[in-house]
């Protein structure tokens, strides 16, 4: 049961998660539901925090959740009593943190586009770090924290030029990306040097994020040794030390039964290995390590129940059959597949089945082709419309991806423990889908009724 939460087993066949049976769960909340096991959260945030001090010790920094995994007022709520920062990449994300009540002290701004509104809300309510991107955003926070009378703690990012090995798109520290400052090209000094003169700025150090659902620890520790060899020019630079270094996200989690998730404590131990050798290569203090997980802390936790709604049989060209189990979401709440061709495992959640196996393919309900959950998998031959089918894993980049594509309602987010369930984010409703939709309104330009320009 490696991809699943830990509080999830199968009992007679059905899928029970923290003691909840996912058919009540599926009458009640309706499908497709996400159901997130709340210990199971709390857990492996806890553990990322105690492996961070386990490796780091007085040198360790903070864990910051990254919110763009999956956020909403009531994780954020559990972020906190956990006693871990949150990294936010984006107002919105802001936003919710805010009506969390989280303690802006323990927040991180993160971005390579942030709006001047952002930058000004995220000093105006105290964020700890805003984590700088580009020279012109340099000016900014260093303008709006002048106007409004503070010093900003900063980090600046960095590209360590590393190829961490992993889907093109989720990879963002190699050289040819939007994200941060190049060290090789000298772009990283030159932001070192502009942020030392920028008025109302206080440096605490450099952030790398080298990419996503990352096992391999070389490309970890390759980006610590570069942005440690820039700690040590700037110690030979100015004569004074940074305090800090965040080495952002990545760690990987399983997706299929074969695979592991990442061992928070061995990873911070390897970390913090080459991190302490390092600097002493360098002769430099340790600087206080922060790092970002946020798929290994919510992926592992969630995992979304469909109900079949149709199954076909298709004889593919070379004469072979595939059974296309059809469900009752799709690209909308899932579109890692569509997207990264990210593969999943699935179960047949409400039942047991000795029926023989079938060449399966799950598929969504939207008007697409490539709207395929999981390409091909092994279902029970019995499979019908009624059944429940789980996929594990689910809880990063899932519902904080979802769309309302083909006006799908996005679905409803609820948390079990100890065999009680409650709704964290409630299902959209049509109402939802047409809140936005605006029949008659004034027009803004001049001469620019609607008869007025139907007529030219
Ligand atoms: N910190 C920064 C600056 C990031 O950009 C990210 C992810 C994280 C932390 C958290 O990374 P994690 O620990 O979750 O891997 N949508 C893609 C993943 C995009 C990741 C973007 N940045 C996916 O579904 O695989």
């Amino acid at each position: 049961m490696s991809a699943w939460s830990s509080n999830a087993k199968f009992v007679s066949g059905e899928l029970e998660i923290a003691s909840c049976a996912v058919s009540a769960l599926a009458k009640e909340f309706g499908t497709p539901l996400f159901v997130v096991d709340e210990a199971d959260f709390y857990a492996r945030a806890k553990a990322w925090q105690s492996a961070l001090s386990n490796g780091f010790g007085e040198n360790a920094g903070n864990v910051y959740y990254a919110a763009k995994a999956f956020i909403s007022v009531e994780i954020a709520k559990w972020v906190n009593e956990v006693g871990i920062g949150l990294d936010v990449c984006t107002g919105g994300e802001l936003e919710v943190a805010l009506a969390a009540g989280f303690p802006t002290s323990k927040i991180e701004l993160h971005g390579n586009n942030k709006s001047e509104a952002e930058i000004a809300k995220a000093i105006e309510v105290g964020v700890a770090t805003i984590v700088v991107d580009s020279l012109q955003e340099l000016a900014r926070v260093s303008k709006l924290a002048k106007a409004s009378n503070k010093v900003q703690a900063i980090l600046l990012r960095l590209t360590p030029g590393v190829e961490a090995h992993t889907h093109e798109s989720i990879s963002t520290a190699h050289e040819d990306v939007k994200f941060g400052f190049s060290i090789a090209s000298g772009a990283a000094w030159n932001a070192v040097v502009a942020a030392r003169s920028g008025a109302n700025l206080k440096l605490n150090g450099f952030h790398c994020h080298i990419g996503s659902q990352i096992f391999k620890s070389e490309g970890f520790e390759l980006a610590a040794d570069r942005l440690i060899s820039l700690l040590a020019k700037y110690r030979d630079e100015f004569n004074e030390e940074l305090p800090e270094l965040d080495l952002g996200g990545g760690y990987g989690i399983a997706y299929l039964e074969n695979e592991v998730t990442l061992n928070p404590n061995e990873t911070m131990m390897l970390l913090a290995n080459v991190v302490t050798n390092s600097c002493v290569a360098n002769k430099l203090r340790v600087p206080r390590i922060s790092i970002e997980p946020g798929r290994a802390i919510v992926g592992p936790t969630t995992a979304t129940i469909y109900e079949v709604g149709t199954t076909k049989e298709v004889r593919l060209e070379n004469g072979e059959v595939r059974w296309y189990v059809s469900v009752d979401g799709g690209m909308s709440d899932n579109i890692r597949p569509a997207l990264y061709g990210a593969e999943y495992s699935v179960a047949l959640a409400n039942r047991n089945s000795t029926a023989s196996l079938r060449n399966s393919r799950v598929v969504g309900k939207h008007c697409e082709t490539g709207d395929i959950l999981i390409r091909e998998v092994k279902l029970a031959s019995d499979i019908e419309p009624g059944d429940l089918l789980a996929i594990p894993a689910t809880g990063a980049y899932g519902r904080s991806m979802a769309s309302n594509y083909n006006h799908m309602v996005r679905p409803a987010v609820i948390s079990v423990i100890n065999g009680t369930a409650r709704t964290i984010l409630r299902r959209e409703t049509a109402v939802d889908l047409l809140a936005l939709d605006i029949e008659e309104s004034a027009r803004t330009m001049p001469g620019a009724t609607k008869d007025e320009r139907r007529d030219k």
